[in-house]
């Protein structure tokens, strides 16, 4: 038996303009892992390159980014979420297909919708963290402990004061 593992799933702008939401969501139940964290996120640049930040310096670095805040496809906008359970990152990433669209499985997810642009970028609608260490590193990055409803890692408690926030009106 594998060990229970969380990893950080992200659809893509391209995989939500093309409304693509539900047949990736489908796939992903094949694994029978559970969804223990998800929200819609208007991904700023900081977060974008904290999340791509071993990739600084490559010549596809900036388009990346501007592919993941929402710029390339009119779509400001991410469903992140963390899946949990038993080989989680293996199985997510098996279902996800290689991340080269073109090398891809065909009947994976990258395989069935991403595509290279002519700019060389890979548009493959999906991120999954790719080790144990990386998933812990990105949803630690996009997630509070708070908005996941399992215990993943150690957390402390902190008084925040003077934080400035949106509330309703009453
Ligand atoms: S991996 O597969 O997650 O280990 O890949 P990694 O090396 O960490 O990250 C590569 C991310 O950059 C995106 N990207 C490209 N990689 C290589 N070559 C080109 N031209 C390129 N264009 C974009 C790639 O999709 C990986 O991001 P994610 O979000 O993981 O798909």
């Amino acid at each position: 038996m594998g060990v229970n593992q969380a990893t950080l799933v992200l659809i893509k702008p391209d995989g939500l303009k093309k409304s693509l939401t539900g047949n990736i969501l489908t796939r992903l139940s094949e694994t029978k892992l559970e969804i223990v964290a998800a929200k819609i996120v208007r991904v700023s640049r900081e977060l974008a390159v904290e999340h791509y930040v071993h990739l600084q310096g490559q010549l596809f670095f900036e388009e990346l980014i501007r592919y993941i805040i929402g710029e390339l496809h009119d779509r400001k906008k991410v469903l992140a979420m963390v899946y949990w359970g038993e080989d989680a990152i293996e199985k997510v990433r098996k279902l996800s297909g290689a991340t080269n669209p073109e090398e891809a499985d065909p009947v994976s997810i990258r395989g069935a919708y991403g595509r290279i642009t002519t700019k060389g970028i890979y548009e493959n609608v999906i991120h999954a963290s790719s080790n144990e260490n990386e998933a812990r590193r990105e949803i630690q990055l996009w997630f509070y402990p708070d908005e996941i409803i399992v215990e993943l890692y150690p957390t402390r408690e902190a008084v925040e004061r003077e934080v400035q926030k949106r509330m309703w009106v009453k």
